[in-house]
């Protein structure tokens, strides 16, 4: 089992984006995908169309990170296209707080992972624009990082904070965290975004050798609750995401 978290505390860059067509395109592979919306916020779990999720009155992945439900994280699991899904739940927003005076918070997720009967072959984690105890928990349990940016002037802050991050929790936790690569999202044929592009691969240079672009049926695929590969199956996208899943399996591997 491989366990991924897609993140950076920079909102809007493309994490659930990448996340459900990341996803989805393992799945189409034939492995046995497993997706944790870990964003109070939700947008996974609305991306796959499965919003009454959100504010079900039944155990949630809240209860079972604040230790208030001892029931097994595969009880949370529901069916999304060809994958599984563990959704966010309106009561994620009480975590970073409940989970602030705890001991050993940030090992909660993985101790739930690790009590699941059944492991996929791949769980991909979608975290919240935050560093806070929930990104630490993401981390933790998968140890492999996957970092959407977008190609603006604030992205080679925020992604010095992050690496920054990172180190402080490898540290702290006496863990090793792999960088699996930096993926530039939402890129168009502007000066800046390929100035923009040069100076993050100097910082980092785990990139790829593809790039996602601008495409707005990504959006519409969002509001639609599916993913690009059930939405647009002509979408150029496709293949890119097909290439992206490749690369993640191979350097995970290494
Ligand atoms: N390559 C792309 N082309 C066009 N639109 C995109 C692309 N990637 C993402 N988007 C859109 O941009 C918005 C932000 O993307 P997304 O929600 O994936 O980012 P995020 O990092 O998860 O955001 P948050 O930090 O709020 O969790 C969404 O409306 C999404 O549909
Ligand atoms: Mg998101």
């Amino acid at each position: 089992m491989h366990t991924l978290c897609v993140v950076n505390q920079k909102g809007g860059v493309g994490k659930t984006t990448t996340t459900i067509n990341l996803g989805a395109a393992l799945a189409n592979k034939g492995l046995n995908v497993l997706l944790i919306d870990l964003d109070p916020q939700g947008h996974l779990t609305e991306g796959f169309g499965v919003h009454e999720e959100y504010t079900k009155d039944s155990t949630n992945i809240y209860e079972l990170l604040s230790s208030e439900s001892k029931e097994n994280l595969s009880a949370l699991v529901v069916n999304v296209e060809n994958l599984k899904l563990i959704p966010s739940h309106i009561r994620l927003f009480l975590a970073e707080q409940s989970l602030a005076t705890q001991r050993g918070r940030e090992l909660r997720l993985k101790r739930l992972i690790d009590g699941m009967p059944n492991k996929p072959d791949w769980i991909v984690i979608d975290c919240p624009p935050s560093l806070g105890a929930l990104t630490d928990n993401a981390i933790y349990a998968s140890r492999e990082v996957l970092i959407p940016v977008q190609a603006e002037d604030t992205s080679i802050r925020a992604l010095e904070i992050l690496l920054d991050q990172i180190q402080s929790l490898e540290q702290a936790l006496g863990v090793k965290v792999k960088i699996l690569g930096i993926l530039p999202n939402m890129v168009e044929d502007t000066k800046l975004s390929k100035s923009v592009l040069v100076s993050l691969r100097k910082l980092l240079p785990i990139t790829f050798p593809f790039e996602i672009r601008k495409r707005v049926k990504l959006k519409e695929a969002w509001a639609c609750g599916q993913s690009i590969f059930k939405y647009d199956p002509g979408s150029d996208l496709i293949p890119v995401y097909n290439m992206l899943a490749d690369e993640i399996i191979k350097r995970a591997e290494r």
